[in-house]
């Protein structure tokens, strides 16, 4: 089942490479009641855990939290070893990844044409792809973050529907703000998410561009989430670090209500 389309707050925690079984059960059974304030004010909240915390967490929080994927193939089976389907990840009750984080743009080769085909493959089995975006701190410092940020929308979007794209979340994460500590500004992260907001209506129309959920990420925390969500085009956070413990997480949500 993909995420209601309306532009619901979306808290969404990347556990990235953390979190044994034992650590990941801890604290799904610490933070599953989160779901119920989550879902009384509105709020979509959830965490990507590891591959092999999924069973465990998702069996423990059931559909009290959203339980997503960090990465998946976007072939169905075959011989790619160390790989995971969106098949096998439906299988288990997982309905949404991360497509294209920095990371693994920067350390697993993944371009934005390998994230397209990765989108395609979420959406055809259902499920929702939260693809990330955002620049180096040289494109940054020379001014060519816009540019850049395009180009990784308009392909991570090609030959989408405006249907299908309506129902993918993006999520813009400036790699230099990315557990630096050095978060952008509540104005940088508004005018990114507004610009790419006009890059879907320019790619579809302003009905798309308004349905569209788009999340800020890079260095949020409890104490300044709340500045990014009252910005108009930032639908919500995802949020790295701060999503780790379950203390932290839970104040995270609390100061989004
Ligand atoms: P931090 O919140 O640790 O900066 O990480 C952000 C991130 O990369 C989330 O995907």
């Amino acid at each position: 089942m993909l995420l209601d389309k309306m532009r619901k707050k979306f808290l969404l925690g990347n556990w990235k490479m953390n979190k044994t079984v034992a650590e990941a059960k801890e604290f799904a059974n610490e933070a599953k009641s989160l779901g119920d304030i989550a879902k009384k004010n509105n709020i979509d909240l959830g965490v990507c855990a590891p591959f092999i915390d999924l069973i465990d967490v998702k069996n423990i929080v059931g559909d009290s939290l959203i339980v997503g994927a960090q990465n998946c193939h976007y072939l169905e089976k075959g011989a790619f070893t160390g790989e995971i389907s969106c098949e096998m990840l439906k299988e288990i009750g997982i309905n949404l990844s991360i497509i294209g984080h920095s990371e693994r743009r920067e350390y697993d080769n993944e371009t934005s044409t390998k994230c397209n085909l990765k989108i395609k493959a979420l959406l055809k089995n259902e499920m929702t792809p939260v693809y990330c975006c955002g620049e180096s701190l040289k494109t940054y410092e020379e001014g060519k973050t816009k540019d850049f940020v395009k180009t990784q929308i308009v392909e991570g979007f090609k030959d989408l529907t405006k249907l299908d794209a309506e129902k993918v979340v993006i999520a813009y994460e400036p790699i230099w703000a990315i557990g630096t500590g050095k978060s952008a500004s509540k104005e940088i992260a508004e005018d990114m998410c507004k610009f790419i907001r006009n890059i879907i209506k320019d790619l579809y129309d302003e009905d798309a561009s308004n349905n569209i959920r788009i999340l800020y990420g890079g260095s949020v925390k409890p104490n300044n989430i709340a500045e990014y969500l009252s910005q108009p085009d930032v639908d919500g956070a995802l949020v790295g670090g701060a999503s780790l413990k379950v203390d932290s997480y839970k104040e995270l949500l609390t100061n989004l209500l």
